[in-house]
């Protein structure tokens, strides 16, 4: 018997079945073979929400959420935050290398240089309404690219496929810039090629009338380095909604937009709107034990805290506690960073939470650092898309060059009514089904 294979025992049939054991996993089709006749269908496999499924192999990222590991194409996460641009974290991620600096250099201006956006999209801009959350407003900016970039379906040319990439990479800070202005009604900026990524951005959204404005460098290094944090993140319920529309070979425009929809969610990216809703709620550090009991009670979640695949301390938590300090160093303290801490301590040590391995999570802080630096809620989980995008699109070029995937589509295990014949109207009774 091969070493690295299993045995199963079919207890239906008693019939034994040897399967090949790769990295750690088996395939699910192998497991077809498993018939308790020839006319059955095969065994599947039952996974809700993906706890126990690898949809692809990949390369890019590397959690180990027991020990609290993130790597990104194999360098620690803490070393990227220190030393590296969020760009230069891009390229990384996009190409598997960290860049030289010429290639640095070039990369850099080429992104500069795309970052205005189609002249079709203020127009559109125009339509939504002022109090349209931001996030749903740049879902439909990226997918109304789509319309300005046709040639962008041909997804399987690889240069076409990269101007893409650059374009999505330098517009989606324009887009969120606009969409943040607009909800505030004030006219938008256009980008300046002459600042960098994230300086530039910070001018979109908080240039006046000065001839030159100049973000905080401070600030600026802060924003920069939430993005790295956010860069990627494996198989998160965006990144898979990235995988699984980008697989029908929809164009990456109309495939992000699905992305950024899953990542609006309050379990996923929309937590870190939903900790300052909450931190506002709890008001004061002696609120803090009731609303523990809330949420032990089930009445409610303890947001910001939690992970699927962390089960200990979020290293990204970690590095953004650090940056706090930097930020409040410039803006003054914000004062929701003292009940945030008060109520990390009370449930770190708290049964429930210690039973569960809940800790901290990327989303438990970023919000107090957003908000010390001047954004409004709404916005913070556009934030965290502006730097998910570099791994939204790693993740879609891996997928479509990898020669094992196919049209993502899950099996499902049946439970509804055998066959049965129509009902005419007048022998269907009064009471009839439920609604929807
Ligand atoms: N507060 C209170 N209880 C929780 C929490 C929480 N934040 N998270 C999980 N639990 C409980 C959950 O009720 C369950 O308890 P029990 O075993 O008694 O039923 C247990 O812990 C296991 O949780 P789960 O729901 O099976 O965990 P999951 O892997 O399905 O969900 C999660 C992960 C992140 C959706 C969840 O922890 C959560 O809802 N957290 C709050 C929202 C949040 O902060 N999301 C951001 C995640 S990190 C960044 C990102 O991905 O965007």
């Amino acid at each position: 018997m091969p070493e690295d294979s299993m045995t199963i025992i079919d207890n239906r049939t008693g019939v034994s079945y040897t399967l090949p054991v790769k990295n750690g996993a088996i395939r699910a089709m192998d497991l077809r073979q498993i018939k308790t006749s020839p006319e059955d269908f095969g065994l599947i496999t039952y996974d809700p929400a993906f706890m126990n499924t690898a949809s692809c192999e990949s390369r890019i990222t590397f959690i180990d959420g027991d020990k609290g590991i993130l790597q990104y194409r194999g360098y620690p996460i803490d070393q990227l935050a220190e030393h590296c641009t969020y760009l230069e974290t891009a390229w990384l991620v996009l190409n598997g290398e960290l860049p030289t600096e010429p290639q640095l250099e070039d990369w850099t201006c080429e992104i500069a240089s795309h970052a205005a956006v189609p002249d079709d999209i203020p127009k559109i801009l125009e339509g939504f309404r002022r109090d349209a959350h931001p996030m749903s407003v740049l879902a439909s900016l990226v997918a109304a690219l789509s319309t300005d970039y046709p040639e962008a379906k041909n997804v399987h040319d690889p240069a076409v496929r990269r101007l893409q990439i650059v374009r999505l990479l330098a517009q989606v800070p324009t887009l969120a810039a606009y969409a943040y202005r607009h909800s505030l009604g004030l006219p938008v900026v256009p980008p300046d090629p002459s600042l960098s990524y994230t300086e530039n951005f910070l001018s979109m959204l908080w240039k006046k009338n000065e001839p030159n404005y100049r973000a905080n460098p401070v600030l600026a290094r802060a924003l920069d380095v939430l993005f790295i944090l956010h860069a990627d993140h494996e198989q998160n319920c965006s990144t898979n909604a990235m995988r699984a529309i980008g697989s029908s070979l929809a164009d990456p425009y109309m495939t992000m937009a699905g992305a950024i929809a899953a990542l609006s969610g309050p379990l996923h990216g929309g937590a870190n709107e939903e900790v300052l809703k909450m931190l506002d709620e709890i008001g004061s550090t002696d609120h803090i034990p009731a609303y523990i009991q809330k949420v032990k009670s089930g009445e409610c979640k303890l947001m910001g805290f939690g992970h699927r695949v962390y089960k200990n301390y979020d290293p990204r938590a970690r590095i953004i506690k650090r940056i706090a300090e930097q930020v409040f160093a410039v803006t003054g303290r914000n004062p929701k960073l003292d009940i945030a801490i008060a109520l990390e301590k009370i449930a770190l040590e708290d049964e429930y939470f210690v039973k569960r391995k809940l800790y901290p999570n990327v989303d438990f802080y970023s919000g107090i650092i957003y908000q010390a630096m001047g954004f409004q809620p709404e916005i913070f989980t556009v934030l965290f898309a502006i730097g998910r995008n570099a791994g939204w699109l790693a993740q879609w070029q891996e997928l479509l060059a990898d020669p094992a995937q196919k049209i993502a589509r899950p099996r499902q295990v049946f439970l509804g009514s055998a066959r049965r014949e129509f009902v005419p109207m007048d022998q269907r009774g009064v009471a009839g089904a439920a609604g929807v």
